[in-house]
């Protein structure tokens, strides 16, 4: 069966994300890629079920010869083939996290060049490679800029300063569908321009230098999607950054961060992280993040909270900084019973673990949400000290309130 995507016109309002920031990689027939379906900001793409008769076309992958139906992606011609593409990274499959043409993840080597498989149409002698051992990786990543707030892993007596603190870049691409994306710009662009580690590290690295500041982050999207390239890109950042004072620091939601992941990282120069945990119950994670599948939510979920606990018993606090993210709105949270059940968490790991609430506010496709008053805030910041949480800091409309 094949899928199609249209415009819904009842919901469509002319935007013009999905010709801006999405770049469709075949404007003329669809070829079932998704990355307008997830992206639309007013959920305006309807998926249909494309019944038009197709041609084949010869495809070579790894030297064979192979005929798959036209108008599909290079990852569905491989699936047709028998290769498995998951979104939870495994030894035994290729990793598509995204889905959207963002992360690289799920390149291969098409046509002699490194292209994302799940955002590449089929053609008619195309030729295949799977191994990309020994090619440099890629990433839309964009934004380089100064940030006076920082991000969940930066420490609060800075969050509080005045002035730029921290230079960061986000990374295209996502594994999670959160209504409530906050950077949705980013996490859906597939149309800019993909760079290797070394240039992302070199643009950061001139950005620090410009606004003189000591921390350079790295958020998306979802900036461990593209796990090569995001070590690559660390490694860069210190060879770039050899002073004292640099601080390199990684903003995640950890669901895919085992410990060989945060291992390689750590090894890389990763210095300060910080793991947004969304929720402690599979419920309201799935709620939250809109992943259907509750398998891969409960792994998610599973593995955003091992994190913590490994770079907790590993890492924290002498060789990193780490700050805990908790997202907070009524849609999420009706009560604050699993705020708590969370702080208990956390302060059972360790009571002195930085946890920063931060408000959610309407934003990308949740934009009946209201966002959290101060007041509001407050309480969540009492409930998580009263779990045993000694750092607690809320994001509100007014400022962050810290400990
Ligand atoms: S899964 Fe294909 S680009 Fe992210």
């Amino acid at each position: 069966m094949f899928i199609k995507y249209t415009k819904d016109n009842n919901k469509c309002v002319h935007c013009g994300f999905c010709e801006t920031i999405v770049q469709c990689p075949s404007p003329d027939f669809c070829i079932g890629c998704e990355a307008c379906f997830h992206a639309c900001p007013e959920a305006a793409r309807k998926k249909l079920v494309d019944r038009e008769p197709r041609r084949k076309v010869r495809i070579m992958v790894n030297g064979s010869e192979f005929e798959v139906p036209e108008r599909i992606t290079v990852k569905k011609a491989l699936e047709l083939l028998g290769y498995r593409f998951t979104r939870f990274p495994r030894e035994d499959a290729f990793f598509a996290p995204c889905l959207t043409g963002g992360c690289y993840s799920c390149s291969l080597v098409i046509n002699d060049a490194l292209k994302p498989s799940c955002h590449t149409g089929v053609e008619d002698g195309m030729v295949i490679q799977t191994n990309v051992e020994g090619r440099t990786p890629f990433r839309i990543v964009e934004g380089f800029s100064p940030h006076s707030v920082g991000g969940v892993g930066t420490p609060y007596w800075l969050k509080m300063s005045v002035g730029y603190i921290e230079v960061a870049a986000f990374t295209a691409g996502c594994n999670l569908r959160c209504g409530t994306c906050q950077n949705y710009h980013v996490t859906y662009n597939s149309s800019g321009l993909p760079l290797t580690p070394r240039e992302a590290a070199a643009n950061l690295t001139y950005v620090r230098k410009r606004f003189r500041v000591d921390r350079m982050a790295i958020s998306g999207g979802e900036a461990t999607l593209n796990h090569r390239w995001l070590v690559e890109f660390f490694k860069e950042l210190k060879l770039l950054n050899r002073d004292s004072k640099s601080r390199l620091h990684l903003d995640t939601n950890a669901t895919i961060l085992t410990e060989e992941r945060i291992d390689d990282l750590m090894k890389a120069g990763v210095t300060d992280i910080g793991p947004d945990l969304k929720a402690l119950r599979v419920e309201t994670f799935q709620k939250l993040t809109n992943i259907e599948d509750r398998e891969l939510a409960e792994r998610y979920l599973k593995t955003s909270w091992e994190a913590v606990e490994y770079i907790s018993d590993n890492y924290y606090p002498e060789k990193v900084f780490m700050g805990v993210g908790i997202p907070y709105n009524k849609f999420i949270h009706p009560d604050l019973d699993e705020i708590y059940e969370m702080g208990l968490k956390i302060a059972s790991i360790d009571p002195e673990i930085q946890v920063c609430s931060l408000d959610y506010r309407p934003e990308f496709r949740k934009r009946d949400i209201i966002q959290p008053t101060p007041e509001e805030m407050k309480k969540v910041k009492k409930t998580l000290e009263a779990a045993g949480l000694k750092k607690v800091i809320v994001q509100t409309s007014r400022g962050h309130i810290g400990p």
